[in-house]
C-alpha cells in the first residue's frame, strides 16, 4: 500500500500567473458542477480549481439566456474557470473574450466529450481526430486573451489513436497553460478503468505545463497512485466527489499532514442538501431550483443511504410542500445502513449509462 512518505509531492499547481490553492480540483460534470454545487465544495476547503459544464461558445455569443445563467459565479466560487467547446475558431475567439471581459479566472477547451451529438460534428473528443485544425483552433484562444487557457482532453479516439501526448507537447508550445487528462479514449467512453501509463505518457511529453491526471479518483489512495504512477502535478475529480464533496479537504489535510478528517456523516451530508437546495432556489427561484436540484439530490440521498422509496419520493415531488414532506420522510427515516451521526459505508459509483451517447 501507498503511504505519504512514499510521495514526494510537486510543487504547487500553477495555471500560467494563476497559483491554485491546491492540486486537487473538480472536474467538470454537466448537469452537476453548477454554481451551487461549487459554493457547497469550496466551503468544505481543499479545492485547487472549479470548473463549469461544458459550455456552448456558439450559446454563449449568441447571449443564449440559459447559457449566461451557466456562467454565472459567486465571489466564493474562486478561482473559477469556463469549460468551452465548438469547432468554430472565430466563435471560440469570441466567447473567450466575453469570457476575459467579464473577469473569468481561466479558460478550459473541451476536448474530451464523448457524446455523438458534439463530437460528431468536429468538437469536444471529435477535435483530437484532427491535428492541425484544433492547433490552430487553440492557439487562436490562447492568443485572443490574457488570462490562462487549458485543455481538457481524453488519451486519443480510440486505442489505435492515443493521440494525447502528441497534442499536449504541441500545446505547450503555443502557449495551453495545463492539460487535464482523463485517462480514457473517446471510444471506451466510462467503461474499462483509467489507463495510468497514459496519462504518464502525457507526463512525459510536457517540460513544463502541469498535467492534472483524471479518471476513477474515488479515494485518497486513488489520488496517490495517480500522482505517484504518472506523475502528474494534479488530480481532478468528478464523480467520487458527487459521492464525498469532502474528498478536496481530505487531500489537502492528507498532503499537508498524513492523515484527515473522515467524510460527512448522514446528518452532515443532509445539511449540504439543504444548503445546497437553496442556493439553487437562490439562483433559479423555486420551482426552477427544484427542476435543477433533483439530480444531485438523488447523490446525496444515496450517499446517506436512504431507502429507495424514499429517494423515489423525493423525485416525483414537483411543488415546495412535496419536497419539504419528502424531506421529512427522510430525516424521520434515517440511513438504512449506518448512523446518524457516524461513518456510513462507501456508494457505489455509477458509470453513466450506454458508452459513449450519454456521460
Ligand atoms: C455526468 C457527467 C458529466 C460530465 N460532463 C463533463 C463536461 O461537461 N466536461 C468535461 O470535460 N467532462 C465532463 N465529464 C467527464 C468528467 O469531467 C471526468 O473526466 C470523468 O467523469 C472521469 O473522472 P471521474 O472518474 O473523477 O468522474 C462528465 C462526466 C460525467 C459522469
Amino acid at each position: 500500500m501507498i503511504t505519504h512518505s512514499d510521495i514526494r509531492f510537486p510543487s504547487p499547481v500553477s495555471y500560467g500567473p494563476l497559483q491554485l490553492p491546491s492540486r486537487y480540483l473538480l472536474s467538470p460534470l454537466a448537469g452537476y458542477t453548477n454554481l451551487a454545487f461549487r459554493r457547497i465544495v469550496r466551503q468544505i476547503g481543499g479545492v485547487g480549481l472549479a470548473t463549469t459544464d461544458l459550455v456552448s461558445a456558439n450559446a454563449l455569443v449568441h447571449l443564449n439566456e440559459k447559457t449566461q445563467r451557466m456562467i454565472e459565479t459567486h465571489p466564493e466560487d474562486r478561482p473559477f474557470a469556463v469549460q468551452i467547446f465548438g469547432h468554430a475558431p472565430a466563435v471560440m475567439v469570441e466567447a473567450a473574450r466575453m469570457l476575459a471581459a467579464r473577469g473569468t479566472d481561466t479558460i478550459d477547451i473541451n476536448m474530451g466529450c464523448p457524446v455523438n451529438r458534439i463530437a460528431s460534428g468536429g468538437s469536444g473528443a471529435g477535435m483530437m481526430c484532427n491535428m492541425a485544425g484544433t492547433l490552430s483552433l487553440v492557439q487562436a484562444v490562447v492568443e485572443a486573451v490574457r488570462i490562462p487557457v487549458s485543455v481538457k482532453m481524453r488519451l486519443g479516439w480510440d486505442a489505435s489513436q492515443l493521440t494525447a501526448p502528441q497534442f499536449a507537447r504541441e500545446f505547450e508550445q503555443i502557449g495551453v497553460c495545463a492539460i487535464a487528462i482523463h485517462g480514457r479514449t473517446r471510444e471506451q467512453g466510462f467503461g474499462g478503468s483509467v489507463d495510468l501509463r497514459g496519462i504518464r505518457a502525457v507526463v512525459e511529453a510536457v517540460e513544463k505545463i502541469p498535467i492534472i491526471g483524471n479518471g476513477d479518483v474515488r479515494t485518497i489512495g486513488d489520488a496517490a497512485r495517480m500522482l505517484i504512477e504518472t506523475g502528474c502535478h494534479g488530480v481532478s475529480i468528478g464523480r467520487g466527489a458527487l459521492a464525498n464533496p469532502w474528498i478536496f479537504r481530505q487531500l489537502a489535510q492528507w498532503e499537508a499532514t498524513g492523515s484527515y478528517d473522515p467524510p460527512g456523516t448522514f446528518n452532515d451530508r443532509l445539511e449540504l442538501l439543504l444548503r445546497q437546495f437553496a442556493y439553487m432556489i437562490e439562483q433559479f427561484g423555486e420551482q426552477g431550483g427544484i427542476v435543477r436540484f433533483r439530480k444531485m439530490a438523488h447523490w446525496y440521498l444515496k450517499s446517506m443511504r436512504v431507502r429507495s422509496g424514499l429517494r423515489h419520493r423525493f423525485q416525483q415531488a414537483k411543488t415546495r410542500p412535496e419536497i419539504d414532506a419528502a424531506i421529512a420522510a427522510v430525516i424521520a427515516a434515517g440511513p438504512l445502513e449506518g448512523t446518524r451521526d457516524g461513518l456510513l459505508p462507501d456508494m457505489h459509483i455509477p458509470v453513466p449509462s450506454g458508452p459513449v451517447e450519454r456521460w
